[in-house]
């Protein structure tokens, strides 16, 4: 172990009960104490994710940290402090922003996310990239979720923290965050080693769905089983508790969720304009595509069946345009 990052992780973790008690007993904490109950957080998940306030200072925390000894230029390194432009010390790299600590999977804290009190940018403002944190290899709420993925033989997928902290309190206590950025392969190897089925849920706009559709992708390589909560268009799993409770977000996401290749086909229906003959075509050559890809003969029948409803084209000839594919594909292996 690289003695640096012992200190590091040392520095992370002093700095992070530092802010955990500006938030929770200090003046300067007040508003963004109203902000997170605001946003529907209590006391009780404050404390759990170790919720912070970096206050609206330029060097509370450099201060605080040069007084136990750690030197200014360590601090940048990693992430904590920054240096000023024109080289006459450092300030602090959060200021006036909320506080999440991220852990690695051995459950030390290696880096901060600190949000803005409403509006403005960048909305996230992250501890840099270093040798001690890597987002690729990072999943927010991991250490903390991970026996309760063992034991439910499921994972939840979000993109955000508030995402993962409001279904810790709905009641689904496996979820983890990839923090905006793509899942990776290493994300992947991880999670099979405790898992063999993922539920995707991020947010029902653009951004989302594709992301969903990359994930698929990556997760299926892995041969684990994937399963996606279709939220609302416009509504994160967070907007979602808000707006209808605990209950039906769990419903949606441990009830509701859809196969892989549903999702694909609703994905592949979204990005098509099936308004004329030719169009509706188009669909039904990739929809049938896609199926093609399924692995049983019983769930092919159940998709093509939907289609073969909504188009009125009969059942036989899907299916055979479906097997030609799938006998073509063979050849081809
Ligand atoms: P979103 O834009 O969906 O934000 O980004 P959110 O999680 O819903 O945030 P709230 O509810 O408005 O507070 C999803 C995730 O992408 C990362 C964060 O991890 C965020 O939770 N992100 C987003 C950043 O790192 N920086 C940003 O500026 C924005
Ligand atoms: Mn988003
Ligand atoms: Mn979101
Ligand atoms: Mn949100
Ligand atoms: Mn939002």
């Amino acid at each position: 172990v690289n003695p640096m990052q012992v200190q590091a992780v040392e520095a992370y973790e002093l700095s992070a009960k530092f802010y955990h008690y500006v938030l929770n007993h200090t003046k300067q904490g007040n508003e963004a104490k109203q902000y997170l109950k605001d946003r529907g957080m209590n006391d009780h998940l404050i404390n759990q994710f170790q919720i912070g306030f970096a206050p609206d200072d330029w060097d509370i925390l450099a201060r605080f940290l040069d007084k136990r000894g750690y030197a200014a230029n360590f601090l940048e390194e990693f992430g904590l402090l920054i240096a000023k432009q024109d080289g006459t010390g450092y300030i602090d790299r959060f200021r006036n922003r909320v506080i999440f600590p991220i852990q690695n999977f051995e459950g030390q804290t290696i880096a901060f996310a600190g949000r803005i009190l409403g509006a403005g940018q960048p909305k996230y403002l992250n501890s840099p990239e270093s040798d001690l944190f890597t987002k690729s290899r990072t999943l927010y709420n991991w250490n903390q979720a991970k026996g309760n993925i063992r034991k439910t033989k499921q994972v939840v997928l979000f993109e955000g923290y508030m995402d993962v902290i409001k279904a810790t309190q709905a009641g689904l206590e496996n979820g983890v965050a990839t923090m905006g950025t793509a899942l990776t392969e290493e994300h992947c190897a991880l999670l099979k080693r405790q898992t063999s089925e993922v539920i995707i849920c991020y947010d029902g706009d653009e951004a989302g769905q594709a992301a969903t559709a990359k994930a698929i992708a990556l997760i299926e390589a892995t041969s684990m089983k994937v399963l996606v909560a279709m939220l609302p268009k416009g509504l994160d799993p967070d907007d979602y508790i808000s707006q209808y409770g605990a209950s039906s977000f769990l419903r949606l996401v441990l009830d509701e969720s859809v196969s892989a290749t549903k999702f694909k086909l609703i994905y592949l229906r979204r990005n098509h304009i099936l308004l004329n003959e030719e169009g509706r075509k188009n669909y039904l050559i990739e929809a049938i595509n896609l199926i093609s890809e399924v692995d049983t003969s019983v769930e092919r029948e159940f998709y093509l069946k939907e289609l073969s409803h909504e188009f009125d084209i009969s059942l036989a000839a899907l299916k055979q345009d479906c097997n030609e594919i799938r006998q073509s594909k063979q050849k081809n292996v």
